[in-house]
């Protein structure tokens, strides 16, 4: 998520909405599929979860190690909260999720921000067939096979894509991928998306056949240009790469808002996912937050019923078995205060740990697919629209 500061800010200015938030229904309004005094034990609920979904789950969040008494407070939330770690370099027992090519630089040449494993000089013939080879070979072999989800490619896609560009225009034209020359001068380094099928071949023969490999993106999954673009390139890396479809992810880090046209609403994220699920091609959530615009509760409610919708949208398609929070705690959430995303308050933590409206939802919402219940409506739609029986 390396871009993420970047392109969502600019996001963030790019329009100032301010639809007044819905107060929506809950879940966790109804005594009946939820009760606030259970405990927040999710994990214990994911046999059941997985059983139903006919393949194990994985519900995670990312873990860097905390430096401060926050451990305690981290171990706790992985092993009753999550179950799933996502990390770049760490395995310690826990199923992991690992990203291979995620390190470029965001728009920038590449002297000015070399990735520490790349060489300075590098002529494109060398970067396809010698440096991302032995590099992406070199880390998936490392990790070994308990990785359930590898990121072998990230954010190739421009965030201007328009409707009927060709993959590698879609790709071309995000500026930020060694489309560029790494000196600053006017030719190309790379012309073609060789290096994105250096990188999925690599990632093809040295990762278990059980390793989804996935491809990336941010501001993805509505029908949209962007989303258009992924369809695109998959269908470019199954043609020209020979990577099978039923290999594949797409993984929708979900960095969004809680504001009209800063998420995607359910119904859309379900057309993707079916989509992708018809060709073969698994669907993951991968970095979800969810920033407000004002810590009332009204937009705690929000959030909450926005988060539920995506998790909703993931465990009731056919093809979604992965779906990882991103940064556990408000005080160590990567969305800070003002830097334009409402109010930084984003995660599923608040800053001292504690669990909010969300946090429960969240539970609710795997109880009541764990018992068998059928898919309910869109809670973010609000309650003219919506109201959970
Ligand atoms: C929002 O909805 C909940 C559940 O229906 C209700 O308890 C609460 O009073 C409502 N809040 C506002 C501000 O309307
Ligand atoms: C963390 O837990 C360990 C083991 O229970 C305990 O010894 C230690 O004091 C705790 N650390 C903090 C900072 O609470
Ligand atoms: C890169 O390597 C080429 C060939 O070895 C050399 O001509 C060129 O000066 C080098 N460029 C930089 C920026 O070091
Ligand atoms: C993979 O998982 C198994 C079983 O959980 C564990 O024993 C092994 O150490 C793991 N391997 C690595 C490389 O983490
Ligand atoms: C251009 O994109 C639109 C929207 O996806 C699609 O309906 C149309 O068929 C495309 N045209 C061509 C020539 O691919
Ligand atoms: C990609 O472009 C390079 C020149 O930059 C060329 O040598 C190579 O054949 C092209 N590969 C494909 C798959 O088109
Ligand atoms: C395969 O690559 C060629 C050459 O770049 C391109 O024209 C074609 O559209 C690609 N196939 C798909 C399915 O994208
Ligand atoms: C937001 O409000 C809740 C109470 O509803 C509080 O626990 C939390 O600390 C607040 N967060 C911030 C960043 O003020």
């Amino acid at each position: 998520m390396l871009a993420h500061s970047l392109s969502l800010g600019a996001l963030a200015l790019a329009s100032v909405a301010s639809a007044q938030t819905p107060n929506v229904s809950l879940l966790i309004d109804n005594p009946f599929y939820y009760d606030l005094t259970r405990s927040l034990n999710v994990r214990s609920l994911l046999p059941f979860v997985s059983a139903r979904k006919g393949a194990a789950f994985h519900w995670g969040s990312t873990y860097s190690p905390p430096s401060t008494a926050e451990t305690n407070w981290t171990s706790e939330v992985f092993l009753t909260y999550f179950a799933h770690m996502r990390a770049e370099n760490l395995c310690n027992g826990f199923p992991i999720r690992c990203g291979a090519l995620r390190n470029f630089p965001h728009n920038t040449f590449w002297h000015n921000q070399l990735p520490a494993w790349l060489p300075g000089n590098v002529t494109a013939y060398d970067l396809v067939h010698n440096v991302i080879p032995l590099h992406v070979g070199t880390e998936i072999k490392a990790l070994g096979w308990n990785v359930t989800s590898w990121d072998v490619t990230n954010e190739l896609i421009s965030d201007t894509a328009t409707y009927n560009m060709t993959s590698w225009e879609c790709v071309q034209n995000a500026d930020r991928w060694p489309t560029v020359t790494y000196d600053g001068g006017s030719t190309p380094l790379v012309t073609n998306l060789s290096f994105a099928y250096a990188t999925w071949q690599t990632a093809l023969m040295s990762a278990s056949p059980e390793t989804r490999l996935s491809y990336n993106d941010y501001s993805t999954g509505a029908q949209d240009a962007k989303t258009e673009c992924v369809f695109k390139l998959i269908a470019d890396l199954n043609a020209n790469a020979s990577i099978p479809y039923n290999r594949m992810a797409v993984g929708f880090q979900s960095h969004v808002g809680a504001q009209p046209g800063y998420f995607v609403p359910k119904a859309e994220l379900e057309i993707t996912f079916a989509r992708l699920a018809a060709l073969g091609v698994e669907s993951m959530v991968t970095e979800m937050d969810l920033w407000i615009q004002a810590n009332d509760t009204v937009n705690q409610r929000y959030q909450a019923a926005i988060w539920g919708d995506y998790l909703d949208a993931c465990l009731y398609a056919s093809n979604c078995y992965e779906f990882i929070n991103w940064d556990n705690r408000d005080d160590t959430s990567w969305i800070l205060p003002g830097d334009g995303h409402g109010v930084a308050i984003a995660t599923l933590f608040d800053m001292y740990g504690n669990p909010k409206p969300v946090t429960y939802e969240i539970m609710a919402r795997f109880a009541r697919y764990a018992e068998g219940a059928a898919e309910m409506c869109a809670t973010a739609l609000g309650t003219e629209s919506c109201t959970v029986y």
